[in-house]
């Protein structure tokens, strides 16, 4: 796609686009809106040179990090197996970037769509270098037969080349994770000094980007989820406290924290994966300095991309929830962990405010506080025999019209590693691309993208923003917004689905 424009400029290294951002400004006059539309003009400045990327996942021989890593190397090889439902040639379904497709406009009345991925010159995710860290020595091949989500057949054939990877020995907290993870424990930095354990990270980075010859690494995490810290801007408030509180092995670190500082000291931007208050302040102002992101929180994969989805139907039709009711049982390491009420906690939390900016929004359904404290459950149940295959089951009851009830009763199997794993790949695509975007505002210098990426809200559970700026949870609106911020990048015009051109043209 080329894109033939005068508002678009590119050479060997930039693509240049102008873009006038239209926008309504609200000001209050008593009980009046008085709505006042604006223009402000972006400048958007895409470097197009695609750079060499490494990927470090925190809990490599985890149920995501075998799958994910595993099925990049089945595409990358082309490698196909057998099941009992015949041949299997490797894909990428489940990933926006690789397997969705974006509107570029109209071609005598048909619409054309292309990949989302072909829209910015983005990272082949085949050319990623992976490696991590793991409490558990487990080399990949062993740790993907132990995670029993891939078909037996790919596993043998994958096997030659994971056995090569071993996860780098891990720091292990074991107040902030289950106890019972503690037999998983056999790969672990020594020791009680969380300076040290910083160094040591920072260097396994230093290491790993040098030998593989990288241009940029980017960390996730994806272990288990911790306990929230118990926050205090004295230990967690500025990037001067945290690294204090480092340097004298403060509890209330997390080993997620240690991990956070040092990709940003590194130069490296941090996903977190996992719901927990990993990306305290002082990470923030480290990532700050740095020049790299932070992005969060836990994955939004199944049970909650479709929560978001249909309460954005129900309250955009006028439809009030009152209740939503969450049940689901797991049985893989994930589920293991949750077993206990502290990482529970930090599950609950997340899976509970997913829907609360949708609810605020109408206030025709909602015009008090106490309206909007809706029923929401969740209850989550460790059940060693459906393995990865997770069970979601959510009743939905909401007000009709003249007092009715509608309610939904929606059962959902989510394969959890398999749903994630392409997530995981987008997260990191997209950060990469992000580090490679700078904006301009009204001719002003160019600049990057806020240091709390919320860009990546669409595939996060509990999508953190920048301070003074509210959270989207809404899933589509989450996901156009992505779609136009790629598009106007490229120097496409973004769809307002009016279709005139169409109907008028
Ligand atoms: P898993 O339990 O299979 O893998 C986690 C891995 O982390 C284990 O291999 C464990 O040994 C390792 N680990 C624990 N503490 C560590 C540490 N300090 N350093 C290095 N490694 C450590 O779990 P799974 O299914 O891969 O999920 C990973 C995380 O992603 C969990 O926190 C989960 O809640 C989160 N998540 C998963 C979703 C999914 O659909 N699979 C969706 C949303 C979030």
């Amino acid at each position: 796609m080329k894109v033939q424009s005068t508002t678009t400029q590119q050479d060997d290294h930039f693509l240049i686009s102008n873009y006038d951002y239209k926008s309504t400004n609200i000001e209050k006059n008593g009980e009046k809106y008085i709505a006042k539309p604006q223009i402000t003009n972006f400048k958007f400045k895409t470097d197009t040179r695609i750079p060499k990327l490494g990927v470090m996942l925190v809990g490599w021989g985890g149920n995501n990090g075998t799958t994910l890593t595993g099925g990049i190397l089945a595409n990358k090889f082309n490698i196909t197996w057998n099941s009992r439902r015949g041949t299997h040639q490797p894909n990428f379904y489940g990933s926006l970037t690789q397997s969705s497709v974006i509107k570029i406009g109209t071609c005598n009345t048909e619409e054309v769509f292309v990949p989302f991925k072909d829209v910015l010159p983005m990272v082949n995710p085949c050319d990623i270098i992976f490696g991590g860290w793991d409490i558990n020595s487990m080399n990949l091949a062993d740790a993907m037969n132990r995670a029993q989500v891939v078909e037996y057949d790919l596993q043998q054939k994958l096997r030659p080349y994971l056995e090569k990877l071993v996860p780098l020995p891990s720091i292990y907290y074991p107040d902030f994770i289950a106890a019972n993870q503690g037999d998983r424990a056999d790969n672990v930095i020594p020791g009680n000094n969380k300076l040290e354990h910083l160094n040591i990270i920072r260097k396994n980075i230093a290491d790993f980007k040098q030998q593989n010859n990288l241009d940029k690494v980017i960390l996730l995490w994806t272990a288990n989820t911790e306990r929230f810290c118990v926050e205090d801007p004295n230990v967690h408030g500025t990037a001067e406290k945290l690294l204090k509180s480092i340097e004298s092995s403060h509890p209330e670190i997390s080993a997620s924290t240690i991990f956070a500082c040092a990709a940003c000291l590194e130069g490296c931007s941090f996903i977190n994966g996992s719901p927990q208050n990993t990306i305290v302040p002082g990470v923030i102002e480290l990532a700050e300095k740095a020049g790299v992101f932070v992005a969060g929180d836990d994955f939004k994969t199944g049970q909650t991309k479709f929560k978001t989805c249909l309460v954005e139907y129900l309250v955009g039709a006028g439809i009030k929830p009152k209740a939503i009711i969450s049940y689901n049982h797991l049985g893989n390491n994930d589920g293991k962990n949750l077993s206990q009420e502290s990482c529970f906690k930090s599950k609950e939390r997340s899976k509970k405010t997913c829907v609360d900016d949708i609810l605020e929004s109408n206030k025709v359904l909602y015009p008090t506080e106490e309206e909007l404290n809706i029923d929401h459950t969740i209850v989550i149940k460790y059940c060693p025999e459906t393995g990865d295959s997770k069970k979601a089951m959510d009743e939905y009851i909401a007000e009709i019209f003249l007092g009715g009830r509608q309610t939904f009763a929606v059962y959902n199997v989510c394969e959890d590693s398999l749903l994630a794993a392409p997530l995981i790949m987008d997260l990191l695509l997209l950060c990469e691309l992000f580090e490679r975007i700078k904006f301009s505002k009204d001719s002003c210098e160019y600049q990057r993208f806020d240091t709390v990426l919320s860009w990546l809200s669409y595939l996060m559970k509990a999508p953190k923003s920048e301070s003074g700026i509210t959270t989207i949870n809404a899933l589509s609106r989450q996901r156009a917004m992505l779609e136009n911020l790629v598009k106007v990048c490229a120097g496409l015009t973004v769809d307002d689905n009016l279709r005139l051109e169409v109907r008028y043209g």
